[in-house]
Parts: structure tokens; C-alpha cells; sequence
């Protein structure tokens, strides 16, 4: 099948199986070789397959938050069983909602995440650090509130289209809290580089990441939680679409306890048992791993490490 005839750029002839030849470099012939070496499997062709789970299968947990282009928990499921043992760690190094970590965690593996975007980062860590319900509600119930350092009048009104002014007022005072014992700002990572100065290590820290990814998970949405206009949580809305939209229907902004509605979702997200083992998630490109996930993974040499 291969031609290894370089021309003076050092590009190769390849012959593809339809019988068509292409210019290829050294690196991509390798590729190209191993892929024509590697058995190709139609997941169609396959028996057990993710496929046969119902649609809402898994653990509550996986629903804390909605986010679009995230695998369904039984495909994450599917292939961390097949490939990978109880106790070898198990990374999704674009982890965006923590659908691969927490399984893993689920299924006895550690469970690793990395993304680079802030709430993907906030809610995988939500997911698998083993916080209860009950400490987390202490946690939340002993935070001194205070007032916000926001005027809600310098709030954009593009935000404003979605909130009550108390429902907001709230959203406003806890985040702000949430974040201050989270540590995590602007300056927390260096978008050019992926370079990242930000860890969750302490309790309190996972506590506060915990209750982010759970307001996280109410911002938006329609449920009896859901701190905004009925509205979809994964697919932002034009403010101005929303604004007309919501007048033709009726639609009224609800004035929420927040801290209830964060509590209640809680609640239900832990009505399974919790995964016995933990995971961390990290923030930064996938590219540029961080030192703190390298020693950790040194630490673990001896078991089988899984990336999707
Ligand atoms: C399609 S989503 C991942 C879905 C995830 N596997 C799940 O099932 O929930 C892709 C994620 O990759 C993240 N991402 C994009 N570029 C990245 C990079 N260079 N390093 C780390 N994460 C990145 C995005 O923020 C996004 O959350």
C-alpha cells in the first residue's frame, strides 16, 4: 500500500485502499499507518453499546447543570468500564460539565478534569469532590452575607432582562461570597498562555465550588428552582428576543429564596449515594497540564491512566 518515494520535500506517496495516491509528510504517513493497521468498529455494529441506557440514566449528580455538546453519562460509563479498572485514574482533559470525571468516580477510578473555561472547571470540581449535602448546607447556612459590593443599578440590562430585582439582588450577595472563598478571579488564569494560578484544595474551597456549580446549575432554566425567566439553560437567548418573547407570553420574572432553591436542588442531586471515591477537576488548556496534575499523576505511576 505505501510508496516510500520522497520527493526532494520530503513528502511521501501514500495510496489510499480506493486506489487514489496522496502527498503526505513523514508524520502523517506514521498516522496514516497506524490508522490503516487499526481496526475501524462502527459503534451501529455494536451490541452493548451506550446506546441501550435510557435517556436520563445516571446518577442525579450529572444533571446539576445543562451544557451543550457534553457526552450523555452512559457513554462515559460505556467506556471507562470497558477500558479501564477499578482504582486507575481516568481523565477528560476538555471536561466541560465533569460527565467523564464524575462516572469515573462513580465507577472506583479517580476521576480527572481539565478545562479551560471557569464553570466548566467550577462544575466538574462540584461534582467529584465528595461534598455532602448536609456539611455543604452548614457551610452555606454559616456565611456571613453581608450586602453586595455591586450596585444592582450598574448590573447590564442585558442581565436584567432575565432577573427579578430580589432574585438578583441574592444572586448578586452569594456568588460574591461563593467566590471570595473560592479565590478564583480574573487574574486566576492567563488566557494566552493557559497558564494557571488557581487550585480548589481546602474544604472550604470545595464547598464553595460545590454551591457555584449548583447556582450555576439554577441560573437558568425552567424548573421550580430556576432563578430566571422560564428559559433554556444551554443556548443563550438575546436579551431583546427574550425581553419581547416573555411580554407576548406572559412570562413573569420569579422572585426566588435563593438559598432555598439551592438547597432544595442539592438535595435532590444527592437522593443517590455518593461516589466513594474522588476526583479533581484543573483550569487550563489541556495542552499546557498543570505541575499540581503531573505530581499527582507521578504519585500514581502504578495504575492505568484512561484519557478520553
Ligand atoms: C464539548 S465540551 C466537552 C464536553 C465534556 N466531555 C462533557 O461530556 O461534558 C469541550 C470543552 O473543552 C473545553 N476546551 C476547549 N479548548 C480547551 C483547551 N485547549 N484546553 C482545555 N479545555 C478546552 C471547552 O471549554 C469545553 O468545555
Amino acid at each position: 500500500m505505501l510508496k516510500q518515494k520522497a520527493n526532494e520535500r520530503k513528502e511521501i506517496t501514500y495510496t489510499l485502499k480506493n486506489g487514489l495516491s496522496k502527498l503526505v509528510s513523514p508524520k502523517d504517513l506514521e498516522y496514516l499507518h497506524n490508522r490503516q493497521n487499526c481496526p475501524e468498529i462502527s459503534s451501529f455494529n455494536l451490541k452493548d453499546t451506550w446506546r441501550n441506557k435510557q435517556r436520563n440514566w445516571g446518577h442525579p449528580l450529572h444533571s446539576m447543570a445543562s451544557r451543550s455538546g457534553s457526552f450523555p453519562p452512559s457513554l462515559a460509563d460505556y467506556f471507562i468500564q470497558h477500558f479501564s479498572n477499578v482504582g486507575d485514574l481516568v481523565l477528560d482533559p476538555y471536561s466541560g460539565k465533569g460527565t467523564t470525571p464524575l462516572q469515573a468516580c462513580l465507577l472506583d477510578r479517580t476521576g480527572f478534569g481539565i478545562d479551560v473555561t471557569p464553570e466548566a472547571y467550577i462544575l466538574t470540581s462540584a461534582k467529584v469532590s465528595g461534598i455532602k449535602h448536609d456539611e455543604a448546607v452548614q457551610y452555606l447556612k454559616s456565611i456571613e452575607y453581608g450586602i453586595s459590593n455591586t450596585n444592582i443599578k450598574d448590573v447590564p440590562s442585558d442581565v436584567k432582562v432575565f432577573f427579578s430585582t430580589k432574585t438578583l439582588a441574592q444572586i448578586l450577595v452569594i456568588r460574591e461570597r461563593l467566590l471570595e472563598d473560592l479565590e478564583l478571579n480574573s487574574n486566576s488564569i492567563n488566557y494566552t498562555t493557559g497558564k494557571l494560578n488557581h487550585t480548589i484544595t481546602s474544604k472550604k474551597e470545595k464547598l464553595a465550588a460545590y454551591w457555584l456549580g449548583i447556582l450555576i446549575g439554577i441560573i437558568h432554566g425552567s424548573s421550580i428552582y430556576s432563578l430566571s425567566l422560564p428559559c433554556s439553560h444551554s443556548f443563550s437567548m438575546a436579551p431583546n428576543y427574550t425581553k419581547n418573547y416573555a411580554k407576548k407570553h406572559g412570562l413573569k420574572k420569579p422572585n426566588r429564596n435563593v438559598l432555598e432553591c439551592m438547597i432544595q436542588r442539592s438535595k435532590l442531586l444527592q437522593s443517590e449515594p455518593s461516589p466513594r471515591v474522588y476526583g479533581k477537576a484543573y483550569i487550563g488548556k489541556a495542552e499546557s497540564m498543570p505541575d499540581s496534575w503531573v505530581l499527582q499523576t507521578k504519585k500514581n505511576i502504578h495504575k492505568q491512566c484512561l484519557a478520553f
